[in-house]
């Protein structure tokens, strides 16, 4: 199918790749036009793993294309996704660029096309769209405007894309749902064919269960720490159990992120319009707050008065395999650190330059060596894989006091208490579960991802 793609963010970018890859035509557009020099030069705007591979395959196979034009992308095409931006601005969602997308769909639809929106938008956008589009259309064709969420996440977008659960189709048309049907067909994933609101609820439902899972282990972490628990292990025990799972029960500074952080106020602000308030949600939001300020308290313990300590951060990136740093619970941190009148010094693999426009007076290194060269202590902010195989035998010897706060419990305690580190983590001080020998826990732990985990 020829599909055309206005948005070309890690979600647009991705899917376009992705759909040119399983043998669609795709042309991305994008009003910034620097950008779009930029990916047809093969420079690709966002850090995420797989990426740049299947862009450069695609483009030179033509059957992926970059444009600034969305007149000719839309006319030339049997489905126009909208992937732009929906940032959430002091009390509501903005949705200029998905209006501005639509005006400029309308001008160039030719014929019946379908025009689905992948943007995570408030419950009646579909709508919106629909009615933008009719009043802007210069020649009137049939449409339908299908509301298709996606679910990939940034640092694993290629492979969520090609992998989904599930997808999800919101449309009254049965033309629609058929041709949407056919464009994932090589996916080989359920599809669910629902109405558009109910589409568009299912995806901040869903991040909003993600986020109140996360809030729901930190608690949970803070209790383990209180009571002599070891979190780890409980978050095992409830994944064990098939209702529960093991996803998202890892404890840490917070989560964050450009999408659940937005979309938890927006769905908070979804219900107050419905004369409900989402006091649930409110609470989740909170102890992710809370979280992160426990980060810097816990800090102050091991230190003491922060005035003039210097920090050692590693990790910016509100998670791993990404150089994305909105609302990363690091930049949080190390503001309130700052406020303390402590000195910080950082390294990410991938993410300084974003972090560096963001945060003053922070010293960024070049690796997590020089980060921890004449430091008080270390801050484990972001579970980046180099981190797990630093040589901390080196690490001790540069730091000024053998401390290292590890907030994504992603280390291996043990063997940095044998190395004299003070080590300190998120709900796991306390004494462990027995560890017992089991022979297929390995193998589960493999199929969930979770090898080197310390597990039963
Ligand atoms: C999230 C959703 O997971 C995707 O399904 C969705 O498509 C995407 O938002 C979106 O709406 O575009 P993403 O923002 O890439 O994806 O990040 P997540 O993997 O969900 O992580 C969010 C935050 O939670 C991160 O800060 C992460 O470190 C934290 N987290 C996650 C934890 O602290 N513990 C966990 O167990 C899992």
């Amino acid at each position: 199918m020829r599909v055309c793609i206005i948005g070309t963010g890690y979600v647009g970018l991705t899917m376009g790749a992705c759909l040119a890859d399983i043998g669609h035509d795709v042309v991305c557009v994008d009003i910034d036009g620097s950008k779009i020099t930029s990916l047809c030069n093969g420079v690709i705007p966002v850090h995420e793993p797989g990426l740049s591979k299947i862009v450069e395959k695609n483009y030179k196979r033509n059957t992926l294309s970059f444009s600034m034009d969305v007149g000719e992308g839309v006319s030339e095409s049997d489905i126009v996704f909208i992937a732009v931006g929906t940032p959430f601005n002091e009390k509501s969602v903005d949705l200029s660029h998905v209006e501005s997308a639509a005006k400029g769909i309308a001008k160039g639809i030719n014929k019946y096309t379908i025009i689905a929106n992948k943007s995570t938008v408030p419950v009646g956008s579909a709508e919106l769209v629909k009615r933008i589009i009719l009043e802007n259309m210069v020649y009137p064709h049939k449409f339908d405007v299908v509301s298709n969420p996606e679910f990939l996440r940034e640092g694993s977008a290629v492979k969520d894309f090609l992998n989904p659960d599930r997808i999800i189709i919101g449309t009254d048309s049965q033309k629609a749902a058929e041709i949407m049907t056919e464009l994932y067909r090589p996916l080989k994933a359920p599809i669910l064919i629902t109405d558009q609101i109910s589409a568009e609820i299912i995806k901040y439902a869903c991040n909003a269960f993600l986020a109140t899972k996360v809030s729901f282990i930190n608690f949970i972490a803070n209790l383990c720490d209180a009571v002599g628990a070891n979190v780890k292990d409980v978050a095992t025990g409830m994944g064990y159990d098939k209702r529960i799972s093991f996803e998202f029960l890892k404890a840490g500074p917070g989560w964050g992120g450009s999408c659940l952080p937005k979309d938890c106020k927006t769905f908070i602000k979804i219900a107050e319009d419905c004369g409900y308030e989402f006091n649930l949600l409110k609470e989740v939001l909170k102890v992710n707050e809370d979280q992160k300020r426990l980060v810097v308290v816990k800090i102050r313990q091991l230190l003491g008065d922060l005035k003039d300590k210097c920090i050692g951060i590693l990790g910016l990136s509100f998670k791993p395999n990404t150089d994305d740093v909105r609302e990363a619970p690091a930049i949080d941190i190390i503001n309130h650190l700052q406020t303390e009148c402590a000195l910080v010094k950082a390294y990410d693999p991938a993410a300084m330059e974003n972090a560096g426009r963001i945060l003053k007076g922070v010293e960024f290194a070049t690796n997590a060596y020089e980060v921890a060269k004449d430091s008080d202590m270390l801050v484990l902010l972001t579970e980046w894989d180099e981190f797990r195989w630093l040589d901390f035998e080196r690490i001790k010897s540069l730091l000024k006091k053998p401390i290292i706060f590890d907030t994504r419990n992603c280390l291996d305690s043990q063997l940095l208490t044998e190395f004299g580190f003070v080590y300190t983590g998120i709900g796991v001080k306390g004494i462990s579960l027995e560890k017992i020998q089991r022979p297929e826990t390995s193998l589960f732990m493999e199929a969930q991802g979770l090898e080197g985990e310390s597990l039963i």
